[in-house]
């Protein structure tokens, strides 16, 4: 059965999953359920369990709750929440719950010694053939690795919240992992319509570590009393992080310029030494005078029709962007110059044709 699911980025694609059959889900929390709800959609069955059999009977009920209200917001497809009733099932422990998986998923707090000793408890009652995962948001995988006796079916997959409707999902083999298990995973992430990017072990995965670290600068900018809470999260939304749903951080620095950046990267450094340092990365690429897309090299670009290519998808995609959000969340109304982009009724000889991007412009 071929679903269709809506999705920030677009309509994704629920494929029939041809793996697993039936997933254990220990840790029915907030993540536990949700990424029950994606798999359940899908037509795998789910068993969830808990501390005990009434908190994963709880879970389940506030799982088909959530699915109810997801679908009168149009969020899922109709029918899918009654369906959803025969595919999830509260087990009375964790070794009910992994009778007969295929798959099982740990969920439970973020706790290493909590997480080591139920993946170990995990691996001595799974049969060998069944893959285990944790959701672990900053656990190193290789050291929860040491604890079970068989770490090749071992992997970190860690779903982001609301796993319902984030679609990136980081997978984080140990050394041990198969490739067969690890490809297993992704496949099974890419029919349920999500992301799957391979990452190394290492605290934080990618991430969290990217998320921190701007978490980091933005409480310092707070501290020191240059912006509100309030601006930094607006600055945010409408400045860089409206780019971030089309471009990482290093396509947006290929086109703001990767000469401008270390220069700025200078000033930073200059008063903030010890917070910012010009990377090494960017210093060599600059020094070869490769600066992005006026050169057509840098980090992602290798070429100028890339960089124009990549132009023209920026500013399509920003501007249906802008429309999707309209006034959401405090924002102005789309301006009506944006409104006529793309409606082919500008007359005004200032709106740019989206097809037609010359030169890359300077979006630092
Ligand atoms: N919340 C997020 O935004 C988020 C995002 C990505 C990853 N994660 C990770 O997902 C994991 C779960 O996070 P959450 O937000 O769902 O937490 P949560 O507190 O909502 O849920 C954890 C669940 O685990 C259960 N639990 C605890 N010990 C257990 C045990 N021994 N056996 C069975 N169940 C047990 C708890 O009763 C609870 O229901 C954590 O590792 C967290 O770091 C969380």
């Amino acid at each position: 059965m071929t679903q269709v699911k809506e999705s920030l980025l677009g309509t994704a694609e629920v494929q029939t999953v041809t793996w697993p059959h039936r997933v254990a889900i220990i840790g029915a929390g907030y993540m536990g359920r949700g990424i029950a709800e994606v798999l359940a959609l899908a037509n795998v069955s789910c068993s969830l369990a808990d501390l005990t059999p009434e908190r994963a009977g709880s879970a389940a009920r506030t799982l088909f709750t959530e699915a109810e209200r997801h679908e009168r917001d149009g969020l899922i497809a109709p029918g899918s929440a009654l369906a959803l009733r025969d595919r999830v099932r509260a087990a009375r422990s964790v070794e009910h719950a992994t009778s007969g998986a295929d798959y099982v998923i740990e969920a439970v707090y973020e706790d290493s010694e909590l997480k080591a000793s139920l993946l170990a408890e995990i691996d001595s009652i799974s049969h060998t053939d069944v893959v285990i995962s944790t959701n672990t948001s900053a656990i190193s995988i290789q050291s929860l690795s040491r604890r079970l006796a068989d770490p090749t079916r071992f992997l970190g997959v860690h779903w982001f919240n609301p796993p319902q409707f984030v679609p990136g999902v980081e997978v984080v083999p140990c050394t041990q992992t198969t490739r067969e298990v690890t490809q297993k995973v992704k496949t099974l992430l890419l029919q349920v319509g999500k992301m799957p990017v391979e990452v190394m072990d290492s605290p934080g995965f990618v991430a969290n570590r990217l998320q921190y670290a701007l978490f980091q600068e933005a409480a310092a900018v707070v501290e020191e009393g240059t912006a509100t809470a309030e601006a930094v999260d607006l600055i945010v939304r409408t400045t860089f992080g409206f780019r971030l749903p089309i471009f990482g951080p290093f396509a947006i620095a290929d086109i703001a310029g990767l000469d401008v950046y270390r220069n700025a990267y200078k000033i930073l450094q200059e008063n903030f030494p010890d917070r910012f340092k010009v990377p090494r990365a960017l210093e060599e690429l600059v020094e070869q005078g490769r600066y992005g897309a006026k050169t057509g090299s840098g980090f992602v670009i290798n070429s100028t029709a890339q960089a124009q290519a990549m132009a023209a998808r920026r500013d399509r995609a920003y501007v249906a962007l802008r429309r999707a959000l309209g006034g959401a969340d405090g924002l102005p109304e789309t301006s009506n110059r944006d409104a006529r982009a793309g409606t082919g009724n500008d007359t005004s000889g200032t709106t740019p044709h989206t097809d037609n991007i010359g030169e890359p412009v300077d979006s630092q």
